[in-house]
C-alpha cells in the first residue's frame, strides 16, 4: 500500500555511497529529505543531485537530512559521483542509497510500472523527526526538480508546526502567513501581538509570527 501524508515513514536499512544506512538511526532527530531519481549517468538527475549538494548549509539550516535512492548498484553510484563533483562544480556530500533490489523503493512506493517498469519516478518525501511523513510530491522522469520549492515546503511545514497559522499561495519565508481558521477572530491579538488585517472573516493575516 503507498504512503500518506501523516503515515509513519518506514525504516529500512540499505547500502549507500557513505556505508551500510540504518534509516532510522542515521535521520537521528532530523527532518528527512528522501528522493527519488530514475537513474545514474543521466543528465536531469546529475543537475539535481548537484543542486542538492550545493544546498547543504539550507538543508542544514533548518535540521533536514538528505539521502537519494535510485536502483543503480553503488560502484554505478561512486562512478556517477566523480561526474556530478566535476560537472556540477560541488562535492557530493550526502548518501545515495543503491536499491538495486528495490526493497526501498517499494517500501516507499516509489517505482510506478505505468510510467516505467524498471526506474523509480522522482519521488520526493519529507520526513519529521517522529518519522511522519509530511509532505509527498512526484514528478516525471523528463522533469527536473525544485529544490527551492522544497525548502519552502520545509521552511512552512516548520512554522506551522510551531505556531497556529498556515502559509498563503506562493508564501515565502518572512512574509506574511494566514491565521489558522480554528482561532476566533476576538483571540487573535493576544496570540499574534504583531497585529493582523481581516480580509474576510475567515481571511485572516498576520506578519510572520517568528521573524
Ligand atoms: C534524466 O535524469 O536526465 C532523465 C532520466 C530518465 C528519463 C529522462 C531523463
Amino acid at each position: 500500500m503507498s504512503l500518506r501524508l501523516g503515515d509513519t515513514a518506514p525504516n529500512f536499512v540499505a547500502k549507500t555511497t557513505e556505508g551500510e544506512i540504518d534509516f532510522y538511526q542515521w535521520l537521528g532527530s532530523s527532518w528527512a529529505l528522501l528522493f527519488s531519481h530514475p537513474a545514474d549517468y543521466t543528465p536531469v538527475c546529475t543537475t539535481e543531485l548537484g543542486m542538492t549538494a550545493k544546498l547543504k548549509d539550507e538543508f542544514e539550516k533548518r535540521n533536514v537530512k538528505a539521502i537519494a535512492l535510485s536502483v543503480d548498484p553503488l560502484d554505478s553510484h561512486m562512478g556517477w559521483v566523480n561526474d556530478i563533483n566535476e560537472t556540477q562544480n560541488t562535492r557530493v556530500n550526502f548518501p545515495i542509497i543503491a536499491d538495486a533490489d528495490k526493497k526501498v523503493s517499494e517500501l516507499y512506493d516509489m517505482i510506478h510500472p505505468n510510467a516505467n517498469n524498471n526506474f523509480t519516478v522522482r519521488s520526493v518525501f519529507i520526513i519529521d523527526p517522529n518519522k511522519k511523513v509530511r509532505l509527498i510530491i512526484t514528478y516525471p522522469a523528463s522533469t527536473g526538480r525544485n529544490f527551492h520549492e522544497i525548502l519552502r515546503v520545509i521552511d512552512s511545514l516548520q512554522l506551522t508546526d510551531g505556531y497556529q497559522v498556515a502559509t498563503p499561495v506562493n508564501w515565502e519565508d518572512g512574509q506574511d502567513v494566514v491565521v489558522a481558521p480554528a482561532i476566533p477572530t476576538s483571540e487573535i491579538p493576544a496570540k499574534f501581538p504583531k497585529g493582523f488585517v481581516e480580509v474576510k472573516p475567515y481571511l485572516r493575516l498576520t506578519p510572520q509570527p517568528n521573524k
